[in-house]
């Protein structure tokens, strides 16, 4: 596809002939008047050993403009102002969406690089709740986004299910499972029996030395703890995939915290041969003060592993299994200075160095209902799938009333309800809190999951008022002569820039704001044009560009994990 950015920049570098890749530099400017692109000349400045003014108007002077891909060039400040082809743009852009359809805007900019994705992770046992969920959706949206930019994606759910409380859940179960119908709802009822051993423990010292020793032994590979831990697990996994099959969500792996416990010695003793573990107060420590990052505690005065040893060994595992350049740990916030300590601390493990460099927490913020209720330790849970089910639920009642004789109702009522929940949860700035409120996330007319696949609806809607949706060799582009169809054309070139920086960034609401845009565009079109009109070559064009908009529509939605309806 026709590449603006690099089309202007080589014109640049013809003149100035300094250094490859001045694309970096070309930006878009804050508005449309200003010009399609500009390029900053003090990035120039001290290697022309000139003022970005004189820069400006030499370059303006000699750059070859005469392939017609630039319509003209404004002198603004520092700053050089491209006005580029219009027609040339709206032809590259319609051709291409003709030939590439769903894979318009993927790109080979990841081949032969591998990427690792960790995200979800919800613990043994316990309630999968909101905020696991927005961890699950975030991860898949950028798993989806990286393979569409050509890596090889490895998407690693790392289940939670080591600790001494897993010790404690042995302990409970064996007592009281007779009690509990783990048939239904098991989630609910291992949490029973956790909050009752628990209580058992802190009355009596004894029972919380067993289950201590339960843990031991599952440490150690005990038969009877494994298997049971290996069914309490099932029994879990169950139960969660539900969730993920709802959501689309498939693993390439998917390996517990335990999996790592015969790799931690290893890692230990990588650490303690570069000389960095020390002794403090019986627990085996880094320091990293002098780094600003406080002190990691590697191993408990028992002697006992915990979460970042664990964390180490896994890393060291991913490294010399994969040998990946990049893996991104999708985990809340309040890991972010833990994070910290284990990414300084990866230096020492003996991995290559582009390992260390690919280290990237994905943190986000946490998910507030409007109603007050919340995702953290202390607030009230709030379930993924009761959560979900609600969704869905609420829009069948939506669509009830406005229109009770669609066809596949449920299935249409699961994707809008379910696209809902998951635009929602990845439009704010990932690292921001966000509040759930039920009227925002499903208004079909706000900046929300139901209004992209409304304004999709429409391009379908329009496209089956004719037998046959024209192909771009039959629409003259001249006709799409309006400014809507131009800015609708604009949006579109964009999007294989947009998700490269979803990559770069790793920031999801890149996507759903340009969605938002696209569609907002898409019904400006559609509100001041008619679409089927006298001219047939003139509707011909606008039939099509429904069409191209529709595809985009999709295509995004897709990335972000976002089925889409075909009625509304
Ligand atoms: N299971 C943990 C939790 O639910 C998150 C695991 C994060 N990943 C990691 N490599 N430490 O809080």
């Amino acid at each position: 596809m026709i590449d603006f950015k690099k089309i202007i920049a080589d014109k640049i570098n013809k003149v100035v002939e300094l250094e490859e890749g001045l694309e970096k530099y070309i930006e878009t400017p804050p508005n449309k008047e200003l010009g399609d692109f500009a390029f900053p000349c003090f990035s120039l400045a001290k290697a022309l050993r000139k003022s970005p003014m004189i820069i400006a108007s030499e370059i303006k002077e000699k750059i070859d403009i005469s392939d017609n891909s630039i319509e003209k060039i404004d002198i603004q400040g520092g700053y050089l102002n491209f006005f580029i082809n219009k027609e040339l743009l709206k032809k590259e852009v319609l051709k291409e969406i003709d030939e590439q359809k769903e894979n318009y805007g993927s790109s080979n900019i990841g081949n032969g690089k591998k990427v690792i994705v960790e995200y979800s992770s919800p613990n043994i046992a316990k309630p999968f709740h909101i905020g696991h969920l927005r961890n699950t959706l975030i991860g898949l949206a950028l798993y989806n986004i990286y393979k569409f930019l050509g890596y090889e994606v490895i998407g690693i759910n790392h289940l939670g299910d080591y600790g001494t409380q897993f010790g404690k859940m042995i302990e409970g179960y064996k007592r009281w499972e007779k009690e509990y119908d783990l048939e239904n709802n098991p989630i609910d009822k291992l949490t029973d029996i956790y909050v009752r051993i628990n209580n058992l423990c802190k009355e009596d010292e004894k029972v919380l030395e067993i289950c201590r020793d339960n843990f031991r032994k599952l440490e150690e590979g005990d038969k009877y703890c494994v298997d049971l831990w290996n069914k309490l697990k099932d029994i879990t996994l169950k139960e969660f995939q539900r969730i993920y099959d709802l959501l689309g969500v498939k693993f390439d792996s998917v390996k517990g915290e335990s999996f790592y416990s015969d790799k931690i010695d290893a890692a230990v003793n990588i650490l303690e041969n570069k000389g960095i573990l020390k002794e403090s107060e019986g627990a085996e420590i880094i320091d990293l003060e002098d780094k600003g990052l406080g002190v990691c505690i590697i191993k408990k005065s028992d002697g006992s592993s915990i979460y970042a040893i664990r964390d180490l060994a896994t890393l060291k595992y991913r490294a010399d299994t994969y040998d990946f350049d990049k893996c991104l740990y999708v985990v809340a916030y309040e890991q972010a200075a833990y994070f910290k300590q284990i990414f300084e601390i990866a230096k020492y493990l003996d991995i290559p160095e582009k390992c260390v460099e690919g280290l990237k927490h994905i943190s986000y913020g946490m998910t507030r209902l409007s109603t007050g209720k919340m995702s953290t330790r202390e607030g009230t849970i709030v379930k993924a799938d009761e959560l979900l089910q609600e969704a869905i639920d609420k829009v069948d009642k939506i669509i009830e009333e406005k229109n009770p004789e669609m066809e596949n109702r449920k299935e249409e009522a699961t994707k809008i309800g379910i696209g809902a929940v998951v635009f929602n949860n990845l439009c704010t700035t990932l690292i921001k809190d966000q509040v759930f409120d039920w009227n925002t996330i499903l208004n079909f007319n706000g900046e929300t999951g139901p209004y992209i696949q409304y304004i999709y609806v429409r391009t379908k809607s329009v496209l089956e008022k004719v037998n046959k949706i024209p192909t771009f060799k039959e629409i003259d582009i001249t006709k799409l002569n309006d400014k809507e169809s131009l800015n609708v054309i604009e949006i579109l070139y964009g999007f294989r820039d947009i998700v490269i920086s979803v990559s770069e960034k790793n920031e999801t609401s890149i996507l759903t704001r340009y969605l938002l845009d696209l569609a907002k565009a898409y019904s400006n079109f559609y509100n001041e044009n008619k679409i089927i009109t006298e001219d047939e070559e003139l509707t011909k064009a606008r039939l099509y560009l429904s069409y191209a908009t529709g595809i985009v529509l999709k295509l995004g939605a897709r990335l972000l994990g976002i089925e889409m309806p075909n009625k509304m």
